[in-house]
């Protein structure tokens, strides 16, 4: 048999962090688990996360035993282990006796020993100290069967820390970076234009991070500190992942975090073998559930393209967390609704954290399989096994299949950084709320979405849609023009094209603008000053955010803007250009205009939903499919789901099979609340 692995598991993994150490004077709690688990149909957990101090209490005193014996107790009962490398927090002989190793923050204040996710990762001490316990581990435990990959640390840069280190070592790691990056400091102050306020940097010894203490307008320098700290995190795990690898061949993650500002995960996706994320959404909390679907789905999908491959949901609450102001329980059918929404969006896990809940400190009441009291007799615990047998009745439907979507969306984090500094004519504007806004008339449509930085590949892609594109990166000008001469649909919005990779402004054309048909001129926020509107097709949309005024220089102008002094000013264009066309948006408008917008777009492309349905509000699919191979045909699943608080009504319009419980579903279908139902052709 083909060994496991979390990449290669053969069926949905379902299962969670567990914490063991927290509990190995109670042999009677692991011997209960084993039990539980086998209950909740788990067949696979994480271990050994926050282990640091029982692995190695001692410095250089290394103690497994107790690992390896709950590692053969689990796989025993049919569990797999994916192991961590416990550097997401450190032990006390570690940060009491190497002060090194503690972050220092932007105003030069080291911090004391304790919390978690905060070790500086320049420091030779802690990259040497974790090189020797990674490569222990994985000499101890790459070759046994019941091991399935690596969770390198966790939630890197997590936890509030940002992962920026402001210490000696840092500063030095940071101007080497840049002497690499620029080569010389005349460089360097032309592409930060540091003539402004008489910045000019002398001498590398004078260039420090950015802080608000000292230099932090100047804007190439807060970029490049940014894109620093990412590398510099980055580079750390490498550390970790190459350690690991000197002894073990099985595949490695780290658990990211989703829409997570200070790392640019596209470029850490690279560096492992399957991207995993622990995922939050605050159900329950608005007047509707779906800003916050629309919210999960968005994240599932950005996880899913950063290596157009299956990821696993490596952590989600079963009940509730106790990190907001108010942690409400997900009320009956969230649970395996959300959980299956990851399956739908391309995950091939749901896992938790955690599995049961510790006696003390920070997380004793934060959600868990297991709770302090009850064992299995509690509505958790029957959720949790309800969906771990609809994870097994729709496994080998699921497995092996993917979400192959037509559309993208241009998602860049250098851009997020750049974007939201630009001290420009709205302050706050929130980069991934508008690209969300953007993505949930496609999540409404039931239409898939990639998406992609601006050094991801276009190719395959029918449509792309790119909002708020302010900083073009280098080489991303002409790989849209290829596109589109290639016979690629491009959407774009104001405010892109603005700056280059070193948020320097462009002062000729804009770089598309023979490729958009326009020119750029103004951007306004009116924002209670006058009410505007767009017309579309005989329908009025309001402006509910920027206003660009652009002017047409080829392009067709299909809706204009109604008021005000920029009456009859462009509000959307086409332009053709070679084989495809390039659409401007000008204006942040409210949902319906895209919603409406797109479908148009689809319609000509005759792209949409790949499920014969008429949905309706609050009601979405996700297909994933397997092209035909010579074992058979080609295999499509769909997930339909009913993110309403109330049933709702929608029509298939063919025949389809409820994967779960083979009966045949056509025509109008009530789905009750919180409902997923998984189709098939029949
Ligand atoms: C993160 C961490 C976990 C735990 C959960 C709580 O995801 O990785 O260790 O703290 O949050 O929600
Ligand atoms: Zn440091």
């Amino acid at each position: 048999m083909k060994k496991k692995t979390m990449e290669h598991f053969g069926e949905l993994i379902h299962g969670g962090d567990y914490n063991p150490d927290q509990w190995l004077d109670r042999p009677d709690i692991l011997e209960e688990d084993l039990q539980l688990m086998k209950k909740a149909n788990v067949n696979c957990v994480s271990l050994g996360i926050f282990a640091w101090s029982r692995l190695e209490p001692e410095e250089g005193a290394y103690d497994f035993g107790w690992l390896e014996k709950i590692i053969q107790r689990l796989y025993e009962n049919g569990i797999y282990t994916i192991l961590a490398t416990p550097t997401g927090a450190m032990p006390q002989w570690l940060t009491n006796k190497y002060e090194e190793v503690l972050q220092v923050d932007e105003t030069g204040v080291r911090n004391y020993p304790g919390k978690r996710h905060n070790y500086c990762p320049t420091s030779p001490v802690m990259r040497e100290k974790t090189r020797q316990l990674d490569m222990r581990l994985a000499e101890t435990f790459g070759g046994y069967p019941a091991v399935i990959g690596w969770h390198i640390s966790n939630e890197i840069a997590g936890n509030g820390s940002d992962g920026s280190c402001h210490c000696a070592l840092c500063q030095s790691a940071f101007r080497e970076w840049l002497k690499e990056k620029y080569g010389s400091l005349d460089k360097l102050n032309a592409a930060w234009w540091t003539s402004f306020w008489s910045h000019t940097y002398t001498d590398w010894s004078q260039i420090r991070s950015a802080s608000r203490r000292g230099e932090n307008l100047v804007h190439g320098q807060t970029l490049d500190w940014k894109r620093f700290v990412d590398s510099q995190q980055l580079d750390f795990c490498k550390e970790e992942i190459k350690a690991v690898r000197v002894h073990s061949t099985l595949p490695v993650t780290t658990n990211m975090m989703g829409f997570f500002k200070p790392l640019d995960y596209f470029k850490w996706a690279k560096e492992l073998d399957i991207v995993s994320w622990d995922c939050y959404p605050d159900w329950h909390s608005g007047a509707d559930e779906l800003r916050t679907a629309v919210y999960a789905a968005a994240a599932h999908s950005l996880m899913r393209s950063l290596k157009k491959k299956n990821f696993l949901m490596m952590e989600s609450t079963p009940s509730v967390v106790n990190w907001r102001e108010m942690n409400r329980l997900k009320r009956p059918g969230m649970h395996e609704l959300s959980s299956l929404q990851a399956v739908a969006c391309g995950s091939d896990s749901v896992q938790y954290f955690q599995w049961r809940k510790g006696r003390g400190s920070s997380e004793k009441f934060h959600g868990a399989v297991v709770d302090h009291r009850n064992g299995s007799d509690t509505r958790v615990f029957r959720e949790v096994s309800r969906l771990g047998e609809r994870l097994e009745k729709i496994t080998q439907q699921t497995v092996g299949t993917c979400n192959r979507p037509r559309i993208a969306m241009v998602f860049d984090w250098e851009n997020w950084w750049a974007v939201e500094d630009a001290c420009a004519i709205d302050n706050n504007l929130k980069y991934q709320e508008v690209f969300q806004d953007f993505f949930r008339p496609l999540w409404e449509l039931g239409v898939d979405v990639d998406m992609v930085d601006m050094d991801g590949d276009l190719e395959g892609f029918r449509v792309v849609i790119a909002p708020l594109n302010y900083m073009y990166r280098k080489g991303y000008a002409e790989k849209v023009r290829r596109f589109v001469e290639q016979g690629g649909c491009y959407i774009t919005t104001c405010w892109s094209g603005e700056t280059d990779d070193t948020d320097l402004v462009y002062t000729g054309n804009h770089p598309l603008e023979d490729v958009l048909g326009i020119s750029t001129e103004e951007i306004d926020v009116p924002d209670g000053y006058c009410e505007n509107s767009i017309q579309y097709h005989g329908t009025d949309y309001r402006i509910i955010g920027l206003c660009g005024l652009v002017h047409a220089k080829g392009a067709e102008v299909l809706a204009e803007y109604q008021n005000d002094f920029y009456k009859g000013y462009p509000a959307l264009t086409r332009n053709f250009y070679g084989n495809g066309e390039a659409y401007y948006i000008s204006s942040i408008n409210e949902h319906q205009f895209l919603k409406h917008f797109y479908n148009d777009v689809l319609q000509e492309k005759g792209l949409g939903c790949g499920l014969q349905v008429r949905l309706t509000e609050g009601v979405t699919v996700n297909e994933r499919s397997k092209p035909a191979d010579e074992d058979g045909g080609e295999q499509k699943v769909w997930f339909l789901q009913n993110f309403n608080r109330t049933a709702a009504a929608v029509e298939l319009l063919k025949p389809y099979q409820n994967v779960e419980t083979g009966e045949t579903l056509t025509g109008k279908i009530e789905m009750q609340s919180f409902e997923c139902i998984v189709l098939r052709n029949c």
